[in-house]
């Protein structure tokens, strides 16, 4: 029998940064606090990003193939508070946010440490999220800093 509060207890001291994944479909551009993220391959570079099934994003990833990661600074809890909301109840999220599309055509936070835009490789649409790995095809440096840690929100998204 799995000890549930032992799951939480350990799988919560798994160490996340938080990032606004980027996607888009068509015309149409989302983004959503991501924290499930993690390198996955040196050659070529790889990342995994683990998406919940029933958010937006989740459908705009499927339709497009693509999808982006901007870098949150310490500092930035705002940013990712106001990302964490869904699109069908808050509407466009990028409203008063600058960004620029990249060449994925995905929105990149031009407030962020930077970003890597992927182009998804594989999918492993298993339990409640899927588990989307990305080729990174165009990365770039905003500015130099410290990346936003989960931890350091109080917040928790996991066990
Ligand atoms: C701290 C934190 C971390 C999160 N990490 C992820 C994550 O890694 N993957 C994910 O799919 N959702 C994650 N979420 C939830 C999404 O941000 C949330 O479902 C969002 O509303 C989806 O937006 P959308 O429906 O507009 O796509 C996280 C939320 C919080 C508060």
């Amino acid at each position: 029998m799995l000890d549930e509060q032992a799951k939480t207890t350990i799988l919560r001291k798994i160490p996340h940064a938080l990032y606004i994944c980027g996607v888009k479909d068509g015309e149409e551009v989302n983004g959503f606090t991501a924290s499930w993220v993690m390198q996955a391959s040196f050659k070529p570079p790889l990342v995994v990003n683990c998406v919940k099934q029933d958010s937006k994003s989740h459908a705009m990833i499927e339709a497009s193939g693509v999808f982006s990661l901007s870098f949150l600074e310490d500092g930035q809890k705002e940013m990712a508070q106001k990302f964490f909301k869904p699109q069908r109840r808050v509407g466009n999220k990028f409203e008063d946010v600058e960004f620029y599309e990249g060449e994925t055509g995905c929105p990149i936070i031009s407030d962020s440490l930077g970003y890597v835009e992927c182009r998804v490789v594989g999918s492993v649409p298993q339990g409640d999220h899927t588990v989307f790995v990305g080729e990174v095809i165009a990365a770039g440096v905003h500015r130099d800093g410290e990346i936003l840690s989960l931890e350091s929100t109080g917040w928790n998204y996991g066990g």
